[in-house]
């Protein structure tokens, strides 16, 4: 029996550092099964709620809430950065680590990571160190290492910033396939076209706050805020 982490409430989420609000207050919830995808001008606040959501942004003031343990929300959430951290060492110790740190037994995890490879088109490069990929194929790496321990909730910061259209064509494929694994992905972007193809929700932050919210081919076709529209028009913001 899975214990369901979600959904997840945040309910008057506030970041303050030095005396400057960077989030909030914030009320939100996000639902299991769901590809969101968070839209906004930069220092609209994007990365700081996907860190709060992930649990390395401290809150101010306000909640978070998910359904499910503490253990369980730590072990079954996953954040790939838009600049992925990688071990020096091969593609097939970078698939393992995280189910080594799991506890899953050593053919497991080595039968597992062969499998990540294979999928990610590395599979004949299992022992290139990591630092020598190319930045597609290391950010590939970086999403597989996110998925291999199938968590419920995948987080991501602009995974395809400065990644050409093949590279970003792999991504959005592995996206759309955990994605019908049932994990739920929230996503910060600025490529519109990617938010139009993957997305089933969209969120849009302005200043710190969420400005306007919904399913994504309503609200991105007829957005209802002016500062919306005007954003999916190319126009700088105020
Ligand atoms: N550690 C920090 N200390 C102080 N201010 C910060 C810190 N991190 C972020 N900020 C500020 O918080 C605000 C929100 O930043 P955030 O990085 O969340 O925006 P973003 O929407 O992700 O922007 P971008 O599209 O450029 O990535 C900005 O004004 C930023 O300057
Ligand atoms: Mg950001």
């Amino acid at each position: 029996m899975v214990t369901r982490l979600l959904p997840l409430h945040l309910s008057g989420a506030t970041v303050r550092r030095r005396g400057k609000r960077l989030l909030g207050p914030v009320d939100l919830t996000l639902d299991a099964g769901r590809l969101t995808v968070l839209l906004g001008p930069n220092g609209s606040g994007k990365t700081t709620l996907l860190r709060v959501m992930h649990g390395v942004e401290r809150l101010s003031e306000g909640r978070i809430t998910w359904s499910g343990p503490d253990d369980i929300v730590e072990r079954d959430q996953a954040f790939v950065f838009q600049t992925p951290i990688m071990l020096r060492r091969s593609v097939l110790a970078n698939l393992a680590y995280p189910l080594k740190l799991a506890g899953v037994g050593r053919a497991t995890r080595n039968a597992l990571a062969r499998d990540w490879a294979q999928r990610i088109g590395l599979g004949d490069a299992l022992d290139t160190p990591a630092p020598r990929l190319s930045g597609g194929e290391r950010q590939k790496l970086a999403l597989a290492r996110a998925l291999i321990r199938k968590p419920q909730v995948l987080f991501l910061d602009e995974p395809c910033a400065s990644l050409d259209g093949a590279a970003i064509r792999d991504i959005e494929d592995l996206l759309r396939q955990a994605r019908s694994d049932g994990i739920t992905i929230l996503m910060a972007t600025h490529d519109m076209g990617q938010a139009r193809r993957l997305a089933d929700d969209v969120i849009f932050m302005v200043s710190g706050a969420v400005h306007e919210r919904g399913n994504a081919q309503t609200t991105l076709a007829s957005p209802e805020t002016k500062a919306l529209r005007a954003f999916l028009n190319g126009d700088i913001l105020p």
